[in-house]
């Protein structure tokens, strides 16, 4: 064999070699971080099924029995049709309020109202739900999701949340005795390169989109809330939220401190629970609606490319993993879903993934006392809940009492 076409072959083995040693482990790697949401949620399954009921019955039926289930899933199609319950998520179009509204209307939810900004795509979204209930679930009855479509829910637009509330109200009226079951603040935004501010509230723009619309929707829909005698408001929070240093409730807006988009959107994660404790505080025992937190993991949505644009080249390199690393958003959905329906879980619990980013939904604790503050709870107080109260009370003149 010539010299020359031997060295190639050499070079070649060489190549076969390095790629075998390097990138053959990374694909093996890459392969069973995309598993791990499956694995997870199917050792969770054989523990549930499988492990659990061969404790002592007494032990059992006091920490797993049915009414304690540790894995929640709404994939049924008949899990509520006894609870005549009407539901509200606003960002229903999308994501994990599109998963959310979905699944409950499968389950048959008496009514489940989308609240979105574009009409258009809540209409699409309403037929995209109905197809499944018919198809997934052989459901051929009338529509149980609801778009309102005079009045488009835009949360940067504080006189169209007025007009929203106004038309649920009436809508309600007519369709429901006046009675919401289960409000879902979902909706939300992340990453804005500039510091801005509503235009209404004057507040941050994240912190206004993700909290204090959904605190001035809230406090419109509260004789809603009671007329059933116990509604539940379910908050959207995230693990940003427990970031340490991105809470400055001296300074929510940013006017002396280094503003980067993502911690403006810690602080308005971590508004959301500081919201639910404060919220379960002045609602619970008043009026018996209970107020509770969830958090989805990290679940593929449009959340981070909306505003792809913008977004730091360090997020870019985090989303392009995002397939690897990140649950469906229909499995995502479960945290908050469990924290609408599930009626074991207290008011002001927080609930989230078993593994923090991915794993079936289970209660991590309190708003303000959970797996991922027990320890360092900084920045939870009260004092640090009415710092938040106080501004949003001030940007929307609405007080919680
Ligand atoms: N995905 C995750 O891993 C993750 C992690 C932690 C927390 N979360 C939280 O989960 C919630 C849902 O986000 P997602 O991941 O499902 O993202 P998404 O797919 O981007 O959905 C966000 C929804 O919010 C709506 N929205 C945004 N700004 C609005 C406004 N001004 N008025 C009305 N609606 C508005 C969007 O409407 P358009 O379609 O019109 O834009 C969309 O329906 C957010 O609160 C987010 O912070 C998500």
């Amino acid at each position: 064999m010539p010299r020359k076409l031997k060295a190639r072959e050499k070079r070649q083995r060489q190549i076969t070699g390095k790629f075998l040693k390097t990138f053959l482990p990374l694909c093996l790697i890459a392969y069973f971080l995309q598993s791990l949401p499956f694995l997870v949620n199917t050792s969770a399954q054989f523990l549930e099924n499988k492990l659990l009921p061969l404790l002592p019955a007494p032990i059992y039926n006091k920490y797993f029995s049915s009414q304690r289930p540790l894995l929640f899933a709404l994939n049924e199609c008949n899990d509520l049709s006894t609870t005549n319950k009407t539901f509200l998520i606003t960002g229903g179009n999308s994501g994990l309020g599109f998963e959310t509204a979905k699944q409950l209307a499968k389950a048959g939810a008496k009514t489940v109202i989308l609240g979105c900004r574009d009409t258009i795509k809540c209409l699409e979204a309403r037929l995209l739900i109905d197809i499944a209930r018919k198809t997934e679930c052989n459901n051929d009855g009338p529509s149980n999701v609801v778009v309102l479509e005079s009045s488009p829910l835009d949360l940067d637009d504080i006189n169209a949340i007025n007009t929203f509330g106004k038309t649920i109200k009436s809508y309600l009226k007519t369709h429901a005795s006046g009675n919401l079951d289960v409000l879902i603040n979902n909706a939300g935004i992340m990453g804005s390169t500039t510091l801005t501010f509503n235009q209404h509230t004057g507040g941050e723009k994240q912190l206004h989109t993700n909290h204090l619309s959904h605190y001035v929707l809230t406090n419109l829909l509260l004789e809603e809330l009671r007329a059933g005698g116990g509604g539940r408001v379910v908050n959207h929070s995230s693990l940003m939220g427990f970031m340490p240093f991105f809470w400055n409730s001296k300074d929510f807006n940013f006017q002396s401190r280094f503003f980067h988009s993502l911690i403006a959107y810690g602080q308005s994660k971590r508004a959301n629970l500081h919201f639910t404790h404060k919220l379960h505080s002045a609602w619970f025992e008043k009026y018996n609606i209970s107020v509770v937190a969830a958090h989805p993991g990290y679940s593929r949505t449009n959340l981070m490319t909306n505003n792809w644009q913008f977004a730091p080249a360090a997020l870019r390199l985090f989303v392009s993993t995002n397939k690897l690393m990140s649950m469906s958003s229909e499995v995502g959905a479960a945290s908050q879903i469990r924290a609408a329906v599930d009626e074991t879980v207290a008011s002001d619990s927080f609930v989230g993934p078993l593994l923090a980013t991915l794993g079936p939904a289970v209660v991590l604790g309190k708003s303000y006392k959970n797996i991922f503050n027990y320890f360092w709870p900084v920045g939870f107080s009260e004092t640090e809940g009415d710092r938040l109260m106080d501004y949003s009370a001030q940007r929307t003149g609405i007080t919680f009492s």
